[in-house]
């Protein structure tokens, strides 16, 4: 796997490129690989795999599959691999049926559960209980030593901001993302021991909340798990899809608005005018949070599944293939974004990126992430005076989220 890495992108046969190679992303050195595909082969079909499949890196391509469900299905998995956090043998116990992996009209009928939860009016319900524990972080931090910012701020926040949206136990919080990574987890990860192991974290997971949901059907209270527990909806949800949904919902506002946290810290490192920008005008942080996400990436690719023939791009795909749109990739297309490889938090059309998908299954915690964020850098900009990245930031080995394993920083009053 680790051969391409080392071969310089423009001496490798166009047909043998193969971005689905966590060690691309690890060393953070793919974007010259989806800059050839992009102007060479846009819709690229790596052949020589277990799974075969396409690429799409051109931003309007991506646009339009990811439109287009009732050709690209979602059903089943959204990852290149079949088999990859399929949970294991059907036998073995708990099956998670997530709205992410449907297609209508289950996936629409999901996902209006979860909507209101999300949706603007609520979250400023929960903003001042999110900031005060923003600020409590923020403040506990050393100034002027080294720390690893992943750990002690991005981790920390995240774990917090969840255990804020579920009104969980605080003190229990480290369950959460215990859970989020079991579940995503494999045997063999340093983590999951085996399959039994992982269903017997959710098993366990499953009763914990079950129990919560009882108690709260008659709460008016206005975190995620009350809403749901009192929404008409999901009186038809079979067990399997209650458990699906809040793993949905842990995993999908976890790593990824962690690492936006760090994804964010880095690239006002990388272009201090930025932060400059920012410390003269807080009123522009409006523009630099979607900036912020577009810049990250933190979700690399999503897979479709072509529910028949069709013809696209100049070639044909074929019932059955699998379908990659990678973000990041789209989020660097010149043709579609101005300066695409460069930060810049006051961008005119700064929401016109992919980090969040397009299409049905558009992320619908997009607005909380973008809350999360903007209330991280609105407390950081009032306390710092700048963030030096003081070590080499070490990236996370995976092809679906774009992350940070830890990023040594040093605080500036
Ligand atoms: C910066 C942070 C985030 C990013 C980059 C992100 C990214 C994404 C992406 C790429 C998708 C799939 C879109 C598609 O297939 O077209 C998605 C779906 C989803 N996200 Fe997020 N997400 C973030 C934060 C969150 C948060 C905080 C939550 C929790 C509420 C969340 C919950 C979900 C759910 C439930 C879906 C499935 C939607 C559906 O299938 O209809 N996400 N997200």
């Amino acid at each position: 796997l680790n051969t391409l890495v080392q071969t310089d992108v423009s001496s490798v046969q166009i047909s043998d490129i193969n971005v689905n190679n966590p060690a691309l992303f690890r060393d953070d050195n793919v974007h010259a690989y989806f800059k050839r595909l992009r102007e060479e082969d846009p819709v690229h079909f790596y052949a020589d795999s277990k799974n075969p499949y396409w690429s799409i890196t051109k931003y309007e391509d991506i646009v339009a599959i990811d439109s287009n469900h009732r050709a690209f299905s979602s059903q089943g998995t959204t990852v290149i691999e079949d088999d990859f956090m399929s949970g294991g043998p059907v036998e073995a116990g708990v099956e998670m049926a997530s709205f992410i992996m449907m297609d209508p009209p289950k996936h629409d009928e999901h996902r209006k559960v979860v909507s209101p939860a999300v949706a603007p009016a609520n979250l400023l319900r929960l903003e001042p209980l999110i900031r005060s524990r923003v600020r409590k972080v923020l403040d506990d931090l050393p100034i002027g030593e080294e720390f690893d910012w992943v750990p002690r701020v991005s981790v920390e926040l995240t774990t917090q901001m969840l255990a804020t949206l579920f009104d969980f136990p605080f003190e229990e919080r480290s369950k959460l993302t215990f859970w989020s990574n079991v579940a995503t987890g494999i045997p063999g990860d340093g983590l999951v021991e085996s399959w039994e192991h992982r269903n017997e974290v959710l098993r366990e997971m499953s009763s914990y909340f079950r129990r919560m949901w009882r108690e709260r059907q008659n709460s008016d209270a206005p975190d995620l798990l009350s809403m749901l527990a009192r929404s008409p909806y999901t009186a038809h949800m079979s067990e399997q899809e209650f458990v699906g949904t809040l793993v949905l919902l842990i995993v999908g506002g976890n790593d990824t608005t962690r690492n936006s946290m760090a994804g964010g810290a880095l690239a006002f490192n990388d272009f201090p005018a930025e932060w400059g920008k920012l410390k003269a005008n807080p009123a522009l942080l409006s523009s630099a949070i979607p900036e912020i996400v577009r810049w990250q990436s933190p979700i690399i690719y999503q897979r479709r599944t072509a529910s028949e023939d069709i013809d696209f791009g100049g070639k044909t795909i074929r019932k059955g293939d699998r379908v990659a749109m990678w973000y990041l990739s789209g989020n660097r297309d010149g043709n579609a974004i101005d300066r695409p490889d460069e930060f810049i938090v006051n961008r005119e059309r700064p929401r016109q990126h992919l980090s969040f998908g397009f299409g049905i299954h558009r992320c619908v915690g997009n607005r909380l992430a973008e809350l999360q964020l903007h209330i991280l850098w609105d407390e950081a900009l009032k306390r710092f005076s700048r963030i030096e990245v003081t070590g080499h930031p070490e990236r996370l080995y995976s092809t679906i989220i774009r992350g940070f394993v830890s990023l040594p920083v040093k605080l500036h009053a």
